[in-house]
């Protein structure tokens, strides 16, 4: 297949996580009027498209992804004026917006459900999974996502319903024409606003099996891939989202995609699919996660990140399309994760970076990122909000973990890593609100904040800056081939972008030095992340991006 040229490949999302990036009326809750007014912030960073995460009317239990009415604005967010006018705004600066779409659930104190669990014989009943119970418990074994059974039994009917996620997220029933008309009546309606995409929430776990079998798989990852993603209609009700609504518009869809192998990915993503523009794949973000979860970790290398990067490359080819981050709201913030945050943050911050924006894909940077912000070590159980923290601490206890251990693993995988508001400057509560926070602010907000960032000589924003700029010079980066050195020293990941011009990356992602042995000759450096004279022997951390000349 060629090469299809899309302005959404040439482009860089930017996430935002809206009750933590700037608050406008001292609620101690990010809003809309707050995201307004950093609409200059972003331009001059240069990024290109916001993804919002939900801002609908939501009971909260999960932070918004537990809608109760898709056509609303939360009011601690705004009103609908103040959504249009971040649209308007963005627009005018020649932005773009992409919307969460969280329509695997909805919130239990959505109409349809507050119907449907009514009765057995109401008429919204069947909009969600009811099943009766079996000897004595729950319909079958399923875990949800967020600890527990996936199983709510409610005395009223003397039934069970399905929830993956919380017991507040009841999975819609997409079996049932009525929803996906209700799905669709969603799509129209921001997408007749002018909105320019959807992120779509855990999208590849649509489509159920009846028949809800018990799985005697023990590693949750493989249950997620195997039993609860991939279900047997999820194509179909893709293509029809896409024929019904999606193709009228000239927009956007991003997939989250939990259990999406690169064996399947094509399926949602190939250019003839007539399903999804490209999707956000979970492999890299779930390394490190043992047979319970993320609160289970296991050793990993920069090889496993190398090799998934290899293998996604290949298995898209030309034929689809991904999306490239190292982190997002669900994740460890990337340079805790991935780089060195103390002895090196500065550095690694900026390799890490210039990863993301050289891969194949559309780079999604979140927020803070473009600062080097770091992950959160709260002491108290109580310092944490995320409910997933929560479940799982629950569920933990049980098995006889400690609260104390339980908070270390926190520290290293916790969501509310990346929760934890935007650190703006050094004034109180870092300039993201004149009121208490939500949720505690970083205290490392003194030293790491935007404005001390931009004033510094080598500042995070202005490594960002450039690559973006530099990167919007080149198509190059948008549709040249990638293509791998191999052979090298296993703590150097190398590759060029090559179509009409060509761009050699040069990322050495460890804390030694190493020597560069390959030829440099016809190559001009045109970015780097540190200064060093040696011209063949890499720093600690060191990033180049050469162009041939
Ligand atoms: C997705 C979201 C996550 C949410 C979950 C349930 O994984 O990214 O934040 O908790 O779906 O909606
Ligand atoms: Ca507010």
């Amino acid at each position: 297949m060629t090469l299809v040229k899309k302005w959404w490949k040439e482009q860089v999302i930017y996430q935002i996580y809206p009750r933590s990036f700037q608050d406008s009326n001292d609620d101690g809750i990010g809003d809309l009027r707050g995201i307004i007014s950093r609409l200059d912030y972003l331009k001059d960073l240069g990024v290109d498209i916001i993804w919002l995460c939900p801002i609908y009317d939501s009971p909260n239990d999960d932070n918004g992804y537990d809608i109760s009415n898709y056509y609303d604005i939360h009011p601690e967010f705004g009103t609908m004026a103040d959504f249009d006018e971040l649209l308007a705004g963005l627009h005018a600066r020649g932005m773009k917006l992409i919307m969460d779409l969280v329509v695997n659930h909805s919130s239990d104190e959505h109409e349809w459900f507050e119907e449907s669990r009514k009765s057995k014989d109401n008429p919204y009943r069947d909009y969600y999974f009811w099943r009766p119970g079996k000897n004595g418990g729950p319909p079958n074994n399923w875990n949800s996502i967020f600890g527990g059974s996936a199983w709510e039994y409610d005395a009223h009917t003397d039934e069970y319903y399905l929830h993956l996620f919380t017991k507040k997220q009841p999975d819609l029933n997409w079996e049932n024409p009525k929803v996906r008309q209700g799905v669709k009546d969603i799509l129209r309606f921001w997408l007749d606003k002018g909105i320019n995409g959807f992120r779509m929430d855990v999208i590849p776990c649509i489509s159920k099996d009846l028949d809800f079998p018990d799985t005697d798989i023990d590693d949750f990852n493989r249950v997620i891939a195997e039993v609860y993603a991939n279900g047997p209609k999820v194509h179909t009700y893709l293509n029809e989202l896409y024929e019904s609504v999606i193709q009228e518009y000239d927009v956007m869809t991003v997939g989250e995609g939990p259990g999406i192998s690169t064996a399947v990915c094509l399926d949602y993503v190939g250019h003839d699919r007539g399903e999804l523009d490209m999707i956000f794949h979970l492999e890299h973000m779930f390394l490190g996660h043992g047979p319970l979860g993320k609160f289970d970790p296991i050793p990993f290398s920069w090889e496993d990140i190398k090799v998934i990067f290899r293998r996604w490359d290949k298995a898209v080819g030309d034929s689809g399309w991904i999306s490239v981050f190292l982190d997002n709201h669900d994740f460890p913030r990337m340079v805790s994760r991935f780089g060195n945050d103390k002895d090196f943050r500065t550095e690694s911050a900026k390799l890490l970076a210039m990863m993301v924006l050289t891969l194949r894909g559309t780079p999604c940077i979140y927020q803070g990122s473009e600062i080097g912000m770091t992950n959160v070590h709260f002491d108290k159980l109580e310092d944490y909000r995320d409910v997933e923290t929560y479940n799982v601490h629950k569920e933990f206890q049980e098995r006889g973990v400690s609260t104390e251990d339980f908070v270390k693993l926190v520290h290293d995988n916790g969501r509310d890593n990346v929760r934890t508001p935007m650190q703006w400057d050094d004034s109180l509560h870092a300039g993201f609100s004149g009121g208490d926070p939500w949720i505690r602010i970083n205290p490392n907000y003194k030293q790491i904040n935007v404005v001390a960032d931009k004033a510094k000589q080598d500042s995070i924003f202005g490594f960002y800056k450039k690559l973006l700029a530099y990167r919007k010079q080149y198509k190059t980066f948008a549709y040249g081939v990638w293509d791998e050195f191999k052979g090298l020293s296993e703590n150097l990941f190398v590759y060029t972008r090559t179509d009409d011009e060509q761009f050699l990356v040069v990322l050495n992602h460890s804390e030694e030095h190493e020597s560069i042995e390959f030829e440099l000759e016809g190559y001009h450096l045109e970015l780097r992340n540190l200064e060093n004279k040696m011209e063949t022997v890499l720093l600690p951390w060191e990033a180049r991006l050469y162009r041939k000349v």
